[in-house]
């Protein structure tokens, strides 16, 4: 399963890099608000950063502005992925984009049936978002079940990033159910690493270490 952070942060992305745990990153309108630089300055630093994928959102609503603001982002850089919002004209935008060969990642994913309209419309990247479904009492990881199963059944090519994480949890059952990408907060990704009996041992080893060091300078 590939890592992607979910952050517009330099210092967050460089620090994942350095661990060796960044396949590529995903940015929206909110997080890159946060940062509050020029958007297009911020993506440029970003994709000089990371090797892989950097998902940029379009604001249009209309296909027209989405595929005019796309082809706008992709002269950031080459590995720029379009972020568009799962619409009718948000699928006709992904359509004519993926034609002339640029990626696009389909956003605000909520149900199955979405995912699989995405697959439909030669979408490279779906982003269920399971946080924001666990927020109003549904069952975010579920749906990421049913959508790697529909694609499966159809052998579809579409990746599914699953985003809006929250917690380790989400990590440990997208990776259960095979989905290809985890789209991860900075502060979530440095839980993964995190378990009590690592800490515990590392004290008592670094203790008995110290006691053969005083008893060999006796
Ligand atoms: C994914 O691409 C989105 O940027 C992100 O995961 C949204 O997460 P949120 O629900 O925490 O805002």
């Amino acid at each position: 399963m590939k890592i992607f952070l979910d952050s517009a942060n330099i210092d967050e992305i460089k620090r994942t890099k350095e661990w060796g745990l960044l396949d590529g990153v995903t940015t929206n309108p909110t997080l890159l608000a946060k940062e509050g630089n020029d958007p297009v300055k911020q993506l440029e630093q970003i994709c000089n950063i990371v090797e892989g994928p950097v998902s940029a959102e379009v604001i249009g609503l209309e296909w027209e502005n989405m595929v005019k603001e796309a082809k706008e982002l992709r002269k950031i850089a080459e590995n720029i992925v379009i972020k568009i919002p799962v619409t009718l004209d948000g699928l006709k935008a992904i359509k004519i984009l993926e034609e002339e060969g640029i990626p696009t990642n389909a956003t605000l994913c909520f149900s199955p049936l979405q995912a699989l309209l995405v697959a439909k419309a030669g979408g490279s990247y779906v982003s269920p978002f399971v946080g924001r479904l666990d927020d109003i009492a549904d069952d975010g990881m579920h749906i990421v079940e049913e959508i790697v199963q529909i694609y499966d059944n159809y052998a579809f090519d579409t990746e599914v990033i699953v985003a809006s994480i929250r917690h380790p949890m989400h990590v440990l059952i997208s990776a259960q159910i095979g989905a290809d990408i985890c789209t991860i907060p900075f502060n979530t990704i440095a839980q993964l690493v995190k378990h009590p009996l690592t800490d515990v041992g590392l004290k008592r080893f670094l203790e008995d270490w110290k006691k053969l060091e005083a008893k060999a300078k006796r």
